[in-house]
């Protein structure tokens, strides 16, 4: 499956979501993750992403490896909801964009 990475956290741009064909982004407070029970590997989501957050879970860096986990738990927890339709990016995103790391950022 395509993984959610670092770069969405606190920016959380939700273009990605618009164009998923098996509707499998699930949204936290201020990261989305995807389902990788759903995810049929199309890869026209991570195109789609203005800071190419979305990866081949194959290709994650070892900074990124985290996320394959992380995805995977969010998309099982029941507070995280399903997002299929855009909305604004969340309203500091221009300063976080560059912040690494930020994991320890994301809220539950
Ligand atoms: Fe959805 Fe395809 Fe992206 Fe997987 S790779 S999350 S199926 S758009
Ligand atoms: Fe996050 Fe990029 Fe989607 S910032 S919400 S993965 S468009």
């Amino acid at each position: 499956p395509f993984v959610v990475t670092e770069s969405c956290v606190a920016c959380k741009h939700t273009d990605c979501v618009d164009v998923c064909p098996m509707d499998c982004f699930v949204e936290g407070p201020n990261f989305v993750a995807i389902d990788p029970e759903g995810c049929i590997d199309c890869s026209v989501c991570v195109p789609e992403c203005p800071v190419d957050a979305i990866v081949n879970a194959t290709d994650v860096t070892e900074a990124q490896r985290p996320y394959i986990a992380l995805n995977a738990q969010f998309a099982r927890d029941p507070a995280w909801r399903p997002i299929t339709s855009r909305k604004p990016p969340l309203p500091d995103h221009a300063r976080w964009q560059a912040v690494s790391p930020k994991r320890h950022l994301i809220e539950l």
